[in-house]
């Protein structure tokens, strides 16, 4: 993957999360431009901790088969590891790691970012590819800075 490509969609997304109306807006924006300019980013989206139950992560939005984690316990899944470790969780290989949820059959690898607001993690981004071992340091800088996006507009917001 060209570095040029990860440059051109974080531009594209910095100047997004300035226009963007809402969180939510934003967070779909950033799953579709992920989805549509990366390949073999297979399923790209959001879990946010639920406001009522910090131990909870709920679906947000996302692009890509329909899953049927949409409430994820902090105890499981490569989801709720990243949060409960607070770093972002790379898998090369799915069915090796004894903490992945299913999503889909054909998903062979698997990266996971938390989102930071003020330094707490407030959600995260999720992506999945049919292909294995396809998040690569590059891939991993291009997620952690889409989740600081959220992160920063979040923190904007909020004032
Ligand atoms: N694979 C994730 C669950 C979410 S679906 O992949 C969309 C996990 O192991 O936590």
């Amino acid at each position: 993957m060209p570095i040029r490509t990860e440059f051109d969609v974080l531009r594209d997304l910095k100047s997004a999360a300035r226009s963007a109306p809402t969180v939510h807006v934003l967070m779909a924006t950033i799953c579709h431009t992920l989805s549509q300019r990366l390949p073999n980013y297979n399923w790209v989206g959001f879990y946010m901790l639920d406001s009522q139950d910090q131990n909870t992560l709920v679906l947000g939005p996302f692009v890509g088969a329909a899953t049927p984690h949409t409430r994820i316990p902090l105890n499981q899944g490569v989801c709720g590891a990243a949060v409960s470790e607070g770093k972002t969780i790379v898998v090369d290989d799915v069915n090796a790691d004894p903490r992945y949820l299913a999503c889909s059959i054909e998903t062979k690898s698997e990266i996971v970012a938390p989102v930071y607001v003020r330094g707490k993690i407030v959600g995260e981004l999720d992506i999945d590819s049919h292909v294995a071992a396809r998040f690569k340091p590059e891939d991993r800088e291009l997620v952690e800075q889409c989740a600081n996006i959220v992160g920063e507009y979040l923190e904007r917001k909020q004032g």
